[in-house]
């Protein structure tokens, strides 16, 4: 390579940079809502669970890769295999990236929009969750507005990522995590310190084991792997930038760790908020942009709080959004020699306009169906049942049974020497569940989100998935039994 690869300037850096990647909508706007329809306690527990069992080891795994490689996905697993069928499955992580950043822009454009809706007072005029809703279909319906906040928000994510890797991705990381945790923090101090707030508490600690279903399992798996921004090589990415010095199993257990912390915390916050003022809690995806305004409307100080929650939503989903663009920048810089900002400019305004039928799906584009769904909910779809899941199956079996041990062993020693003479179980473990575990449980569901599906239409889609999945286990297969003839 031509220059010098940027590498994370700290370890601090690099677990703020991949917490922040790991902490955004999924966390705050998706985490609160599934626990409260699935049953609040029983559900966390279920979803905790999975992020033991999946979530770290093969947040371990994709890390290894890239600190392995120091390249994007598509040329770590050319680096590391150099066969068509891992090239093609880095490359699907890099489109991955592009889908899910051209609807996450979307969401986290409609969260800048309620910072100025909150400045403007709009909220103090909701006198219950109806009125709410309505303004909020207006908002939605209306698409200047939503390609408005759209661009701005890809805008302020190119800019971050145009920086570089040093300058923009870990110095804002550093400065917007810990603002997030300290707008996080008062939001719980003011949620527990609210008349009422027991009853959300209640309902967020005290378990009803009878809403523990195998579809609400599922959800929390697949919410696992979401939440950490597992399977389409962002962690992979963001490990490239690491040194051999750095112990990889401890700085996953640290971003797993901060990632379930600030999800329950929001949890905590919006449910004791929620109950304090007599909303329902199971109102689904709306819970933030329906009901909340509600609730600030008939707090005290309910404005500046309004402010606060939706400063900390865009900025949760701004240190995560980055993470998505730096793949495809990565692999454009990397790959294709390109320059940083080339890279960054070209492929922010092709995201963005990809994201404009997304940002359309709600006013414009609502009637405009593909599979009998949006475009919105079809890259939804795509990106998050069917490429993660796919892209987190494949991660684990590389590096459960394509790379070689003996080889994985002597990269994910370096840095961690101590753990693995202090604790060689951990690692055996670590091997068990990433070879065994993760494989069939990713594989369920997986299986389960196509199975999801509803209409005949879909149901030719499901065929044609299982098709390629079948033709592609098959495939690597034959690719492994001829590995081991050799
Ligand atoms: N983890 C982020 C969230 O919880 C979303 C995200 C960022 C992501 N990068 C990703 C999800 C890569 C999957 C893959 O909101």
């Amino acid at each position: 390579m031509s220059n010098q690869r940027e590498h994370w300037g700290s370890k601090a850096g690099f677990i703020l940079a991949a917490a922040g990647s790991a902490i955004g909508l999924g966390n705050i706007w998706k985490f609160p809502y599934i626990a409260g329809e699935n049953g609040g306690a029983a559900f966390i527990f279920v979803y905790l669970i999975c992020i033991a069992l999946i979530g770290l080891p093969v947040l371990i795994a994709e890390i290894l890769i890239g600190r392995t490689t120091q390249r994007n996905p598509v040329g770590a697993f050319k680096k590391l295999s150099g066969k068509p069928f891992w090239i093609i499955i880095g490359s699907i992580g890099v489109m991955a990236g592009f889908i899910i950043l051209s609807f996450y822009t979307v969401i986290a454009g409609w969260s800048i929009g309620y910072i100025v809706e909150a400045l403007k007072g709009s909220f103090s005029q909701f006198a219950d969750p109806k009125v709410s809703s309505d303004y909020f279909n207006n908002l939605v319906g209306n698409a200047g507005w939503v390609l408005s906040y759209h661009t701005l928000f890809s805008l302020l994510t190119m800019g971050v990522v145009y920086a570089g890797v040093n300058k923009g991705i870990e110095n804002g990381s550093k400065i917007m995590m810990p603002v997030l945790f300290i707008l996080l923090i008062i939001l719980v101090i003011r949620g527990i310190t609210l008349p009422g707030a027991e009853k959300g508490l209640a309902f967020f600690w005290s378990p009803d084991w009878s809403k523990i279903t195998g579809q609400s399992v599922l959800i929390a798996l697949g919410h696992a792997f979401f939440t950490i921004s597992l399977g389409m090589g962002a962690m992979m990415t963001y490990g490239s930038y690491l040194s051999d010095k750095d112990n990889i199993p401890i700085a996953s257990l640290q971003i797993v760790f901060l990632d379930t912390l600030i999800a329950l915390l929001a949890g905590i916050a919006i449910f004791t908020s929620v109950f304090a003022m007599g909303q329902d809690p199971a109102v689904g995806p709306g819970l933030i942009f329906h009901t909340l305004p509600v609730v600030f409307a008939k707090m005290p100080g309910g404005v500046i709080f309004a402010v606060l929650f939706f400063l900390l939503l865009t900025l949760a989903a701004l240190t995560s959004a980055i993470s998505l663009l730096e793949v495809v920048v990565a692999y454009f810089v990397d790959e294709r020699k390109w320059p940083r900002h080339k890279a960054v400019i070209v492929f922010g305004f092709v995201t963005l306009l990809i994201g404009v039928p997304s940002a359309l799906s709600f006013n414009v584009m609502s009637d405009v169906l593909f599979f009998g769904h949006t475009w919105f909910d079809n890259a939804d779809f795509l990106a998050s049942n069917i490429l993660l899941p796919g892209g987190g199956l494949f991660i684990s079996i590389f590096v459960g049974w394509v790379w070689g041990f003996d080889k994985v062993y002597i990269e994910l020693k370096k840095g961690s020497e101590t753990l693995f003479e202090k604790h060689p179980r951990i690692i055996l473990g670590w091997k068990i569940f990433l070879k065994y575990v993760s494989p069939v449980m990713i594989m369920i569901v997986f299986l389960h989100s196509i199975g999801l599906l509803e209409s005949a239409i879909l149901q030719i889609r499901t065929n044609w998935v299982m098709i390629s999945l079948i033709v592609t286990v098959i495939y690597l297969f034959i690719n492994l039994k001829m590995r081991n003839n050799k």
